[in-house]
């Protein structure tokens, strides 16, 4: 309320991944204290302008990478994100690579996933109104991946789909597992945090897209196996190219994106 009475209404929000905790793209920046009914969000939103656009930025982990993957605050997140205004979510992820030509550096906008995680929670619809949300024929949202394809590929190597599998952590997958992830599930990036972020962003009725950045070759490469060093490093190194890839793709969002994801979402509930 205090933002909308400040005439600020972002309709933007990004969700900065490991590395990614203060954008330092945003213009007349706000920080913003958010509490919602499932608790507080990872940290508070910081909302500034971007070409024109408001933008809120929230980082996944807090600033000072306090939650993992299995303790961050979706429902809060998501609940924040959405009673500010944001109507599609950019986010950001390291992801790893179960496949040789998506290498470690390279970007990737996947286009579907498969929920590997065991503990988490999932859903705002927990009753007595029964829904089955649909959002398998277009997990990401289609323009954002659009955009984002066309935006990532000014800067770096981006691979356009592929499908996101997301595992329960925090401990990396053993080889066995990464080779059912690869061979039976036929996925190629492999990450901890897309579930149930998606799901909850998609039932608040925004739209959701994913610029993953692959940091490792999980651990199918022989006598390579994935280790936390090795994502935090190289999220540091491509970190500078994820924002501009922001800055790029945030302004070219159109504002009516939101009412598509809305309205499916509208359809959900018996
Ligand atoms: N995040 C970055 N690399 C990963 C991997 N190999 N497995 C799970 N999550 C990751």
């Amino acid at each position: 309320d205090e933002l909308r009475s400040m005439g600020i209404t972002p309709r933007i929000g990004v969700i900065g991944g490991s590395g990614l905790y203060d954008p330092g793209i945003l213009g007349d920046a706000v920080e913003v204290q958010m509490h919602t009914p499932y608790g507080f969000p990872s940290d508070n939103l910081i909302v500034g302008r971007l070409a024109g656009s408001w933008v809120a930025f929230l980082p996944r982990h807090g600033r000072g990478h306090k939650y993992p993957p299995h303790k961050i605050p979706y429902k809060a997140n998501a609940w924040a994100l959405r009673a500010v205004g944001v109507s599609s979510v950019i986010a950001v992820s390291a992801v790893g690579s179960l496949r040789q030509d998506y290498a470690p550096g390279d970007f990737v906008v996947p286009d579907q996933f498969v929920d590997m995680t065991k503990a988490r929670e999932y859903t705002f619809f927990d009753g007595p109104r029964v829904c089955h949300p649909q959002i398998g024929v277009e997990p990401f949202n289609e323009e954002i991946r659009r955009l984002l394809v066309e935006a990532a590929a000014k800067y770096n190597k981006v691979h356009d789909g592929g499908c996101y599998v997301c595992i329960e952590g925090p401990r990396f997958s053993t080889k066995a597992e990464s080779r059912i992830w690869r061979d039976v599930y036929a996925c190629d990036i492999i990450g901890m945090t897309l579930v149930p972020e998606i799901n909850l962003i998609r039932e608040m009725g925004m739209c959701y897209g994913l610029l993953a950045l692959v940091t490792d070759y999980d651990i199918w490469v022989p006598h390579q196996p994935v280790t936390a060093d090795a994502v935090e490093r190289m999220s540091a190194e491509k970190l500078d190219l994820a924002k501009k890839v922001l800055v790029d793709v945030i302004p070219r969002i159109p504002d009516s994106l939101g009412e598509k994801c809305s309205r499916e979402m509208a359809n959900a509930c018996i």
